[in-house]
């Protein structure tokens, strides 16, 4: 099929690439020049697990190719993806100008029958306003699609290519025999093609993401309790996990949720929620007590040293909002790293990703670390803000070799409790023993 997708930023790439690789001719649309140059000479814009080699693979076929000539990409298409940004305006409710801006200039464009599909975030009724551009603009026949993604940030391809579930918004029997079409070669182990209206497709992904964001921030309060009454979140974790209904994935406590979604998500559901005059109280809470959790490492820090940290040093292992990304949107480092300035620390930090992308956002306020061990130089204690691997499991006689006290502060609890003993280590992660 002849596909273009407008918008090459993390979602947009994605797609393109994954519906070249199932042998569309794809063209990708994007407004900043450098970018499309970088990506014609064959860089890949962004740091994504596999997504090189499907990458290179399609352009070398000649099935992907790049412009900033919408017209050109629209005429030779078909099927026209639009995976733009919605970042939340001034009243935190999703700002649609981009998407709104587009459907207006392909309206301009088109002279025979299109299929519009939204993959961005998108409050419920924007299909419809999207519609009402293309008839307000042109009397060509157009189905608007809404087709939410559903795409982890480090596992992206893989969801991409094997999806648990498409979700697809249209009443247009015309556009569900393209669709499913399209989707075929994706859901051939049996996954469902969800075909509904679109109002229920643009819910569907707040309601995905509101969930998962409100299922990790229940596990955060649950290890919070856990320390005060003396339990394990580990073992309840396990404990209530194995019982299908509530599922073993998503349960890990940690410094709170970051990344592109679950905090703009559940800020746009809840705004569009209040449009409609309802109040939506669980989301409420879900975002005050994220909030929170972002510096809870920082609680622990300042309790440890009585409130007091004025001059101390420390080191931070991790700044991306989760590991196999160099994605600081919302991270919780980002914030630690903020609270422990403001109270007179300073920091050394590393990440095996993200350190430019910190650097153009806070420049030197932080110093850059080598390596891992490297930023532990000095440091009066280390934080973990992010799980990576190459964390969790190092050389501790390294480790002993750098810091001043062996003293830790996990966020992402990543070392065996016994171990450490063993080791004697003060260690305090979230939601498990203090060990002093
Ligand atoms: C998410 C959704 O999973 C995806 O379906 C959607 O399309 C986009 O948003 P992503 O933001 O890439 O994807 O990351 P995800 O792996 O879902 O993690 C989100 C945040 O939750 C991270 O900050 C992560 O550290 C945190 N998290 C996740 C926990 O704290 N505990 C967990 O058990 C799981």
């Amino acid at each position: 099929m002849k596909i273009a997708v407008i918008g090459t930023g993390y979602v947009g790439l994605v797609t393109g690439t994954c519906l070249a690789e199932t042998g569309n001719d794809v063209i990708c649309v994007d407004i900043n020049e450098a970018k499309v140059k970088q990506m014609q000479n064959g860089e890949v814009p962004i740091y994504e697990p596999g997504l090189d080699l499907l990458f290179h693979r399609n352009i070398e076929q000649g099935r992907l190719l790049f412009t900033t000539n919408l017209a050109e990409a629209v005429e030779k298409s078909q099927i026209i993806f639009m995976a733009l940004p919605t970042p939340p305006g001034g009243d935190g409710a999703a700002d649609l100008s981009y998407i709104l801006g587009a459907a207006k200039d392909i309206s301009k464009l088109i002279t025979e029958y299109k299929i519009i599909i939204n993959k961005s975030t998108v409050p419920v009724g924007t299909a419809d306003k999207v519609k009402a551009v293309f008839v307000e603009n042109t009397n060509i026949e157009v189905d608007v699609v809404s087709n939410p993604e559903f795409l982890r940030e480090g596992v992206a391809v893989d969801d991409f290519m094997k999806p648990d579930r498409v979700v697809l918004g249209t009443r247009s029997e015309k556009a569900m025999k393209i669709m499913a079409d399209l989707y075929a070669p994706y859901v051939r182990q049996g996954n469902p093609v969800l075909f509904m209206d679109e109002r229920s497709s643009e819910l569907t992904k707040y309601a995905a993401n509101s969930f998962l964001a409100t299922k990790i921030t229940f596990m955060n309060e649950i290890a919070n309790l856990c320390e005060l009454v003396g339990a394990d979140v580990d073992a309840v974790r396990r404990g209530i996990g194995s019982d299908d209904r509530i599922g073993k994935r998503f349960l890990f406590p940690g410094v709170g949720y970051g990344g592109s979604c679950f905090p703009k998500d559940v800020q746009a559901l809840v705004k569009s929620s209040d449009a409609y005059a309802y109040d939506f109280q669980i989301l409420k809470s879900v975002m005050e007590v994220n909030e929170k959790q972002k510096t809870i490492l920082v609680d622990k820090v300042l309790k440890y040293y009585k409130n007091d940290i004025k001059g101390k040093h420390f080191a931070l292992w991790g700044l991306a909002f989760k590991p196999e990304t160099d994605d600081i949107r919302e991270a919780p480092a980002l914030y630690i790293i903020d609270a422990l300035k403001k109270q007179g620390a300073t920091v050394t930090v590393f990440d095996p990703e993200a350190m430019e992308n910190v650097k153009q956002t806070i420049g030197d306020q932080v110093n850059y670390a080598k390596n891992q061990y490297e930023a532990l130089e000095n440091a009066d204690a280390l934080l973990i803000a992010t799980e990576w691997s190459v964390f969790r499991n190092p050389d501790f006689d390294k480790i002993e070799s750098k810091i001043k006290n062996k003293v830790v502060f996990d966020g992402r609890n990543l070392y065996d409790l016994q171990k450490m003993i063993d080791l004697g280590y003060y260690y305090n992660s979230i939601g498990r023993k203090l060990i002093d």
